[in-house]
């Protein structure tokens, strides 16, 4: 929970925009309407947003706009978002209490993929990016979003979607050479086991 993470991690989660705003401009844009008050969505295949970093929320939204994602509904709504409002926005979201999942974590398949990955199959270790419970960080350039506690039909759509091409934007096509390498039963074990960190 944020309150426990330490006020560094929290600072870098929420980057330079100003979250009061955020949380207006969140309001007006009609954000929060799906995407919930605090970042907890009201349905699962709309992403949870709370605690996740707004450096990610700002990236998306760009890559909305740019067309490098594409999603009817996202198109339209990043479509007037200033970089200002990216940022606020992100900075609103990324200042709620960390997205949590049922802490169910009980699935065996889904975990061993998330701690070890395959060696054998050169699938890396989904920790080793996202970190142990999923909760992200920033290297350098490259932001490795919140995935633990996030909404388990969202997690499976991505997964599936960098799997068959749909989404592209992951930096230097990471994401879509690992999900290539998972079978439908291993993103359906790490949709399961990943929402419930
Ligand atoms: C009508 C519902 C709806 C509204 C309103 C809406 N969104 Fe979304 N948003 C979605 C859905 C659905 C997705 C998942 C897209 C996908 O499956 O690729 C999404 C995805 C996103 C993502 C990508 C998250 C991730 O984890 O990669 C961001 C960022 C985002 N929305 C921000 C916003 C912002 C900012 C606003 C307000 C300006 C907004 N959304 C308004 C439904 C909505
Ligand atoms: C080498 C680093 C790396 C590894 C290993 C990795 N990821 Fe990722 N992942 C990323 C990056 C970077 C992004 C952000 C892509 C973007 O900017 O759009 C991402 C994005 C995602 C997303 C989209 C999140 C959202 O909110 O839309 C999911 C889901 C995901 N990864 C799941 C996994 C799973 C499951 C594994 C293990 C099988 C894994 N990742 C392994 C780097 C990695």
């Amino acid at each position: 929970m944020a309150a426990e993470e330490g006020a560094e991690i929290v600072g870098q989660r929420i980057g330079s925009g100003n979250p009061v705003i955020g949380k207006e401009k969140a309001e007006a844009g009609r954000c929060r309407e799906c995407h919930g008050a605090d970042g907890n969505s009201s349905d699962a295949k709309i992403p949870n947003h709370a605690g996740q970093y707004a450096a990610y929320l700002v990236k998306q939204l760009s890559d909305f706009q740019s067309g490098a994602r594409r999603h009817e509904i996202m198109t339209i709504m990043a479509e007037d978002l200033s970089a200002a409002d990216m940022a606020d926005i992100g900075a609103y979201f990324a200042s709620r209490e960390i997205m949590q999942g049922d802490g169910a974590g009980a699935n065996a398949l889904g975990r061993n993929l998330f701690d070890n990955g395959d060696q054998g199959r050169d699938i890396p270790a989904c920790a080793s990016c996202h970190g142990t419970r999923g909760k992200g960080g920033i290297a350098g350039n490259v932001i490795y979003p919140v995935i633990g506690g996030q909404r388990k039909i969202y997690l499976r759509s991505q997964l599936v979607g960098w799997k068959l091409g749909d989404r592209k934007n992951s930096p230097g096509g990471v994401m879509n050479k690992i999900a290539e390498s998972l079978s439908d039963d291993e993103i359906e074990a790490l949709a399961d086991y990943i929402s419930g960190l």
